[in-house]
């Protein structure tokens, strides 16, 4: 297998152009073992549902030993949340629990699910103290996607504060092919992040950036300075970009080979060997790492740039014959026979300059109207070519697309499979072809998650054209508006540093 030690992305619009990066440097902090967040236990399994709880809640993280603990948000727990599996075809009933001081969503970053209310966009606000239920049936490929908050324009806040977990999509496909997938124990999740503390603290305002809020320290599973002891041949990492602003540029320090298995919305149809990845916000990557050529006793780390995320120590493993497959899974055809463009949309600008379609989002506004059932072929352009520019990564909701081409030419070699996430370099047109299932309304925009709050996004309606009964979006503006909750309307000139604390 060919191995690719290639970033793909232009180093010219990298993070580390930004006068405001910050390397990830060592916390001021012993090391501790990397946490691996339990399984989601569902409440009640009946013949034909699953019933599960998710509730947000304001917990406490010790990170320092001298300061006292860090207050944290998290889902069922501190900080971050268990990693949630589903199965395509069973009926989940979910309960959202808001028990924060203030309105929250919870998004399902990468689920095909009916929206705008299951889908957790900005309509789907729970008062503090409130609960709702959402339920669905998943009909898609086997993946690793996630949860996190959306509330307009608050979600990098949020974010910041602690709320994201993992989710883990199951299907029969992915359970025939030989893959490591003992959850905790050869299959684990890593949640890469990074923050700064004030005192012991997180302050969104004090770090916030208009392009981006980083942090100082990497966040690996919520853990800092983060140590994993190997114990098995082969590992399985569901790799999760879930900063707010960062790139991950991922290399293992003596150039440790890893093996792509899956993007965002599943396996790819060939495993892609890699020395380096990089992994824009949002985007998720499979991997499996080797690690059958070391001692007992060594150490190795993985790292983003030349800076550490985590350390592993090599511990006693059992032998294994283990080969890493090269095919996967076939990857659905989406037949695009018309070849032509149906939408350009334009990612533009840095700063509080940035906009989508030369907009700002409105909630009252429907951006683009699509049929349900048809393959759609979408251009998306960053026109940023100012000194440099930088990578936006575009996602939409609502459905996974392919990745056709990037300036004309072939996509990168782990592009083959689905996606909800594109990193769009500057000066750069990605073509992607999607099919929309359900009927509904879906946000689409730039994961910077404070180029989204700036008003970064746009929503589009998707419709079944043999019965085209037209969204009422005022329904959802009212339900809002009738909770006292803010309604995004052209963003221009919105407070979105978190001072104002009303969403
Ligand atoms: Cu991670 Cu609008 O989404
Ligand atoms: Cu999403
Ligand atoms: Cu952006």
């Amino acid at each position: 297998m060919d191995l690719i030690s290639d970033y793909f992305h232009d180093k010219t619009a990298f993070d580390t152009q930004d006068g405001a990066y910050k390397p990830i440097i060592p916390a001021p902090t012993n090391s501790s073992p990397l946490a691996i967040p339990p399984l989601l236990s569902p409440d009640k399994v009946t013949n034909d549902t699953t019933y599960c709880t998710i509730r947000a809640q304001q917990g406490t993280v010790q990170y320092f030993p001298d300061t006292p603990a860090t207050n944290t948000w998290g889902y069922n727990g501190n900080i971050l949340g268990p990693t949630i599996p589903f199965q395509v075809g069973v009926h989940y009933k979910i309960t959202l629990v808001n028990d924060l001081p203030e309105p929250t969503t919870w998004h399902w970053h990468g689920l095909n699910i009916s929206g705008p209310i299951a889908d957790g966009g900005p309509f789907a606000a729970v008062l503090p103290g409130e609960q709702s239920t959402i339920e669905f049936t998943l009909n898609q490929p086997a993946a690793t996607a996630w949860l996190h908050p959306h509330p307009c324009p608050q979600t990098a806040r949020q974010v910041w504060q602690g709320l994201a977990a993992e989710v883990i999509i199951q299907d029969t496909v992915e359970a025939q092919i030989d893959l490591p997938r003992a959850y905790g124990t050869n299959d684990i999740p890593l949640v890469l992040q990074d923050r700064s503390f004030h005192n012991g603290q997180l302050d969104y305002d004090a770090d916030y950036d208009v392009d981006g809020t980083t942090g100082n320290y990497a966040l690996v599973n919520g853990t800092l300075n983060a140590t994993y002891t190997v114990t098995q041949p082969v590992m399985r990492f569901r790799i999760l970009n879930g900063a707010n602003r960062r790139e991950f540029r991922l290399n293992f320090s003596d150039g440790l080979p890893f093996y792509q298995i899956a993007s965002d919305g599943g396996l790819l149809p060939q495993t892609v060997g890699f020395t380096r990845l990089m992994l824009t916000c949002a985007e998720r990557a499979e991997i499996l790492v080797d690690f059958r050529g070391y001692q007992p006793g060594d150490q190795v780390q993985l790292r983003t740039d030349d800076s550490t995320l985590i350390t592993f120590n090599i511990g006693r493993m059992p032998a294994s014959d283990y080969v890493i497959p090269d095919k996967l899974a076939p990857v659905e055809h989406l037949d695009d026979s018309s070849n032509h463009v149906d939408h350009r949309t334009v990612m533009s600008g840095m700063d509080a300059e940035v906009r989508l379609d030369d907009k700002l989002f409105d909630m009252t506004r429907i951006d683009y109207r699509l049929p349900i059932n048809t393959t759609q072929c979408w251009e998306i352009e960053n026109t940023n070519d100012m000194t440099g520019g930088m990578v936006h990564p575009y996602h939409m909701h609502g459905c996974e697309f392919q990745v056709v081409s990037r300036n004309g030419n072939a996509p990168f070699a782990n592009e083959h499979g689905w996606k909800d996430t594109v990193a769009v370099n500057p000066g750069e047109v990605v073509k992607i072809k999607f099919r929309v299932r359900q009927s509904g309304l879906y946000m689409y925009h730039c994961h910077i998650l404070e180029h989204e709050d700036t008003g970064m996004m746009a929503q589009y309606e998707s419709f079944d054209p043999n019965n085209d009964q037209p969204i009422d979006i005022t329904h959802y503006v009212h339900q809002l508006e009738k909770n006292g909750l803010h309604v995004c309307r052209d963003m221009s000139g919105m407070d979105h540093s978190g001072m104002d604390m009303n969403m």
